[in-house]
């Protein structure tokens, strides 16, 4: 009997050894300690002992047990203190560390001066229609008053996708699209993407404009003046003038281009007016009377005025932006300057 404890102790001593988590010991618990476990088949094995020697013999194993109890114990504590160690090491926060950055999207900055001059435009009661992109010849030029070999074609390269398709050269078509579909009253605002096969400082092959166009009885050049005047000032500021200077296009007559007075040096002259104090922010006239009778809108009853903004112009003008070419690089340092 005695011999047996003695290999008791040992083995457990080397199971000891060898329990490294609580799994282990769970394990290790089940082998020598549960009630069919080795220290439970030693206590039933008393009986076996003559009964002479019972009570010395049991009081020798009582005593193992509850020292394998207590080593048990000490064990319990140990994996327990040392499984709290790892969990801390593993949940430890290092507050030197930098934050982690969550990056938020932005509107573009073409997005936003679109979004402001839409505004703009909806308090004055404009409605929005969009037309297409990929246009034909018809919509973009002719029934613009703009005829096959009609010089004024030259006056936008335009890239053709078949002898009568093309990417819209301006957001003008819409006009005629919106005059064959609704009738007069008509107050819309055609924002959306241009294309000219035109690259350089100022000019990008695709661009974006917003057209206006206003059909009604007794619309005249004043109508489109005060309009512009409210844009204006709305847009960069509440003192801001407007004048309109003689122009030339084949869809209106008279045609406009219309100058803001310089919202940086109030008119005085500078860098950003080259001097003149004023700035060149659209063209415009009163619809011509060939272009409303392509749309079947009688000239007599009715006119209208129409207008073209180029959007990033104004984007250029409204943040003070140099290079027309960071508008299109997508350049993050560049773009995350913008707030709504
Ligand atoms: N479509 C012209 C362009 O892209 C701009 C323009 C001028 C639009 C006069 C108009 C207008 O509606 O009346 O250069």
């Amino acid at each position: 009997m005695e011999n047996k404890i003695k290999e008791l102790r040992q083995e457990i001593s080397q199971a000891f050894a060898n329990i490294h988590s609580k799994e282990e010991l769970a394990e290790f618990w089940q082998k020598y300690y549960s009630k069919n476990g080795r220290i439970a088949g030693l206590m039933k094995e008393l009986k076996n002992v003559p009964k002479e020697d019972r009570p010395t013999m049991g009081k020798v194993v009582n005593a193992f047990k509850s020292e394998a109890e207590q080593r048990y114990q000490e064990m319990k504590a140990k994996i327990e203190e040392i499984e709290l160690a790892e969990r801390d090491r593993k949940e430890a926060i290092d507050i030197t560390m930098p934050a982690k950055k969550n990056p938020v999207g932005r509107l573009h900055p073409i997005t936003l001066t679109r979004n402001a001059m839409i505004n703009v435009f909806a308090g004055m009661g404009f409605e929005i229609y969009e037309g297409y992109e990929i246009e034909d010849d018809d919509h973009n030029f002719t029934r613009l008053n703009v005829a096959k070999n009609h010089p004024a074609r030259d006056m936008q390269d335009t890239f053709y996708v078949t002898e009568d398709i093309l990417l819209r050269t301006h957001t003008s078509p819409g006009q005629i699209r919106v005059m064959d579909a609704e009738k007069p009253p008509i107050k819309v605002l055609v924002p959306g993407r241009t294309y000219r096969s035109d690259s350089d400082a100022t000019h990008s092959p695709m661009f974006s404009q917003m057209e206006g166009l206003v059909v009604d009885k007794h619309i005249t050049l004043c109508d489109l003046q005060g309009a512009l005047d409210e844009f204006c000032r709305k847009m960069f500021s509440e003192d801001v003038r407007t004048r309109l200077r003689p122009s030339y296009f084949p869809f209106t007559e008279p045609s406009v281009e219309v100058d803001v007075s310089c919202f940086e040096c109030g008119g005085k002259g500078c860098s950003l007016c080259k001097g003149t104090g004023w700035i060149e922010i659209l063209g415009g006239g009163i619809v011509h009377h060939n272009v409303l009778k392509n749309c079947g809108i009688d000239p007599n009853e009715y006119s209208g005025f129409a207008f073209g903004i180029g959007i990033e112009r104004i984007a250029m003008l409204k943040y003070g932006i140099n290079n027309m070419g960071l508008l299109f690089e997508n350049d993050l340092r560049f773009l995350s300057q913008f707030r709504d």
